[in-house]
């Protein structure tokens, strides 16, 4: 069998591919179907400073190849993160963990991100300024240079683990958004999230989606994605994680020689919760029928 391991901003993982933030809740409740360390990690669910009850309902849209939600970071706040979920998930979970962020000031992504720092679970902090979900907060952070950098370079100032800019594909030009990241000190750039996108219902001559539009995701995106990671991973020196549309082993692959370090599956675990661990199963029988020794060997290896 090829060797799978890639290292992402110093952390060993055992295999690059990671549920993406939303879509695998605190992991434990994934815990229940099978073993999680099999994983190379997980982004655990987008974690903001005060709880969140998130948007109105109807909130997710089913599309051809993928689906519209509009959660609204729904998350019970920091602190009860920390004192509740992250002790549930150490009883199932023995890696480091890759804790997301979002925040709707750059004093709140500051405060979330050095308490999560503090804590020994977390591996990384994968810093959301992408979420399209939410008004004065999320996506834009991550729609200008400037406003992009401001978060990292706060968030740099008071952690100490790798901090990873989790970008959107919702801009006309991610690269100067992730070069400018990568100039205020991010260690990694991960993306895409989600696409902004709209469904009207026929009957009712209503959107779908109480907030009226969300983030588009599913393998509908996938080339979309695989040209953002291509261009981001051309134009900055630090490790990229690509996601978007990820739904097989091939897939993974895709994703590394366009130039992503580790790769992360979001809605395909919303299809079908044991995604991730059939794509790591089949990792080898892929890697063996395109005479893959070393993941490690294809990262950004596309001719
Ligand atoms: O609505 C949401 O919670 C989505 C978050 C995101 O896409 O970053």
């Amino acid at each position: 069998m090829g060797k799978m391991s890639v290292n992402l901003c110093g952390i060993e993982l055992d295999n690059p591919v990671i549920p993406a933030s939303g879509t695998y809740g605190f992991g434990y409740e994934f815990a229940e179907l099978y073993d999680i360390n099999m994983l190379g990690t997980f982004s655990f669910k987008g974690t903001t400073k005060d709880p969140r009850f998130g948007n109105p309902t109807p909130r997710i849209a089913e599309c051809p190849m993928g689906m519209i939600n509009s959660v609204g970071l729904q998350n019970p706040g920091v602190e009860k993160v920390i004192s509740e979920e992250l002790p549930k998930l150490k009883k199932c979970f023995n890696k480091p963990v890759m804790a997301n962020v979002s925040g709707f000031s750059v004093d709140e992504y500051v405060y979330t991100c050095e308490k999560l720092d503090k804590c020994e679970q977390v591996g990384w902090l994968e810093v959301n300024v992408s979420c399209p979900n939410v008004h004065g907060g999320g996506m834009s952070f991550g729609t200008s240079p400037e406003a992009a950098a401001e978060v990292t370079r706060a968030v740099k100032k008071v952690t100490t683990k790798p901090v990873i800019i989790k970008l959107s594909p919702n801009v006309t030009d991610i690269v100067s958004i992730a070069k400018a990241c990568e100039d205020a000190g991010a260690d990694g750039i991960s993306l895409i999230n989600t696409l902004l996108g709209m469904r009207i219902d026929l009957k009712t001559r209503r959107p779908v989606i109480a907030n009226k539009m969300g983030g588009f995701s599913g393998s509908a995106i996938f080339p979309v994605a695989v040209r953002m990671v291509y261009q981001v991973a051309n134009a900055v020196k630090i490790p990229v994680v690509g996601m978007g549309g990820v739904s097989s082993a091939e897939d993974v692959i895709e994703m590394m020689l366009a130039g992503a370090t580790a790769v992360e599956v979001g809605a395909a675990n919303l299809i079908n919760p044991y995604a991730c661990k059939e794509i790591i199963e089949d990792l080898p029988r892929v890697m063996e029928k395109y005479r893959i020794d070393d993941l490690t060997d294809i990262i950004g290896g596309v001719k």
